[in-house]
């Protein structure tokens, strides 16, 4: 009999039809009642074996975690809590599961930090389903947003030889051994020697090669995993993370500042109207998670509501120079609450001034723009004032930065200003100088963090635990 997923066989009427259901135990009780999961949806299935249906040997394997198919009649169910069950005829087990060694008992509720040791178990778990389920229908709508506006999707290498941020937070790629490199003359390693005879690294983002597509194609897009070895051990960050970056020909500041907020928009509407069930459950488990802690450090919203805020209001638009006048004059600048004290202009935002804007102050998304020159990267665009880039950063509650972006600069001769006067290497740079020699054009980007979008969607509060399998600084584990 073919498989039936129990998502679908929910939604059936039950009319005592024959059925056939593969999956996981979460529970038997009464040597009667299994509890059935098949990762299709939250909700399990209760299969009911007629007592002494089944040899005892059977039985006995029936346990939490062990695998097994079922075939049987659905039909209405007689107990609270479901309206369907299946009246066992077979079962099969597939893979047992010792009850004495399976880490996942319902007993005892697994911590989080628990669950990140065992990575290849804790997708078992309703958390994790929950949160891969949200995660992957957000991957879908990500390309359904940009497909539907005619973006291109543009797969940029994930090997390459530039550092698109200069920020030289890089993973080296090679095949040189590190115990006895090739030399040159001058006794540094001779990378000419090397794969691809040059240095290479892990992407740490698509936009340059994404912008040599935009000027071709119009409106484009990457999303694809990207690398950072900044030794970042927070709740933010990750050395490996998903990043989508579009890129827009004839975009300036404005349109792509309102492209960014349509885009999270759409996600958090797209989230609310197609995950429904998990969202629920998230939401109960955020509170749940909310309540034991302290009365101050509570989120005002629940995460549902928090969802359709963000869906149904604009965000605040300001300048830099105005975050600025506004931190300097707030309280806990002026009672010394902050860890980093606001005082002059050009300081880079901390999170805790950038939750402080959206959090206290706006009670809304807020996207900041023209960033002092100095404390952004070389390709944005320069603004007349000489001191200020047409950069953006969208800022969220409870995360922080959820994307940067810019105006980039089409000019050449300021570009290459910029990249001398930072001491960029201008010969790797090369083709990426020439796209503003050969029909420059105005345009405009920004990047989000896949993962940052997770936190905020499913109420997380630790990136490690939206990604199937994190890295960070000393794990590589899985
Ligand atoms: O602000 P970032 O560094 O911008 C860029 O990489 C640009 N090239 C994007 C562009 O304009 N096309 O990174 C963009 C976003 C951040 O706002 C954040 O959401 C996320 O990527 N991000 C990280 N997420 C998880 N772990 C990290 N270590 C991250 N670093 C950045
Ligand atoms: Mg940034």
């Amino acid at each position: 009999m073919k498989r039936i997923k129990i998502k679908e066989l929910l939604a059936t009427a039950p009319t005592g039809q024959p059925v056939a259901v593969h999956g996981w135990v979460r529970s038997f009780r009464n040597s009667q009642f299994i509890s059935i999961n098949d990762g299709s949806t939250l909700q399990n299935l209760q299969a009911v074996v007629e007592l002494n249906a089944l040899g005892e040997d059977t039985l006995k394997r029936i346990t939490t975690g062990a695998c097994i198919s079922v075939s049987g009649d659905l039909v209405a169910s007689l107990g609270k809590g479901q309206a369907v069950e299946v009246k066992v005829k077979n079962l099969e087990i597939l893979g047992d599961c010792d009850p004495e060694a399976y880490p996942l008992q319902l007993k005892n509720r697994p911590s989080l930090e628990y669950l990140r040791e065992i990575a290849h178990l804790r997708s078992r778990t309703n958390t994790f389903s929950a949160v891969m389920r949200v995660r992957h229908a957000m991957a879908f709508a990500v390309h359904k947003f940009f497909n539907d506006r005619g973006f291109y999707y543009i797969h940029t290498p994930v090997i390459t030889g530039s550092d698109a941020e200069g920020a030289g937070a890089m993973f080296r790629v090679t095949t040189l051994d590190p115990a006895k490199p090739p030399l040159d003359d001058q006794g540094h390693i001779d990378y000419k020697e090397d794969f691809f005879g040059r240095e290479t690294n892990l992407t740490v983002s698509g936009q340059l090669e994404g912008e040599t597509y935009a000027l071709a194609l119009g409106e484009i897009y990457t999303f694809g995993p990207t690398f950072r070895a900044e030794n970042s051990n927070t709740t933010r960050h990750l050395a490996e993370f998903w990043m989508i970056e579009p890129e827009m020909a004839f975009y300036d500041i404005q349109d792509n500042m309102q492209l960014a907020q349509d885009f999270l928009q759409f996600l958090t509407r797209y989230a609310l109207d197609n995950c429904a069930e998990d969202l629920e459950f998230l939401n109960k488990r955020a509170l749940e998670e909310d309540q034991a802690k302290p009365q101050e450090q509570r989120s005002e919203l629940t995460l549902i509501d928090r969802l359709k805020f963000v869906a149904e209001n604009d965000f605040q638009r300001l300048s830099y120079t105005e975050a600025i006048d506004i931190l300097r004059n707030s309280n806990p600048n002026k009672k010394k609450k902050f860890q980093f004290l606001i005082d002059e202009w050009g300081t880079d935002l901390q999170s805790e001034h950038e939750r402080y804007l959206v959090e206290k102050h706006f009670k809304k998304p807020v996207i900041l723009y023209n960033y002092p020159a100095n404390i952004k990267s070389f390709y944005m665009r320069q603004n007349e004032d000489g001191k200020t880039v047409a950069a953006m950063d969208v800022l969220f509650p409870g995360i922080g930065e959820i994307i940067g972006g810019s105006q980039r600069e089409e000019r050449y001769d300021r570009l290459v200003k910029r990249v001398k006067e930072l001491g960029l290497p201008e010969k790797d740079l090369w083709w990426y100088l020439e796209l503003r020699k050969y029909g420059s054009a105005p345009h405009s980007g920004f990047g989000l963090g896949f993962e940052r979008l997770i936190l905020f969607v499913t109420g997380m509060t630790n990136i490690r635990d939206v990604i199937p399998f994190p890295r960070y600084p000393g794990n590589a584990e899985f």
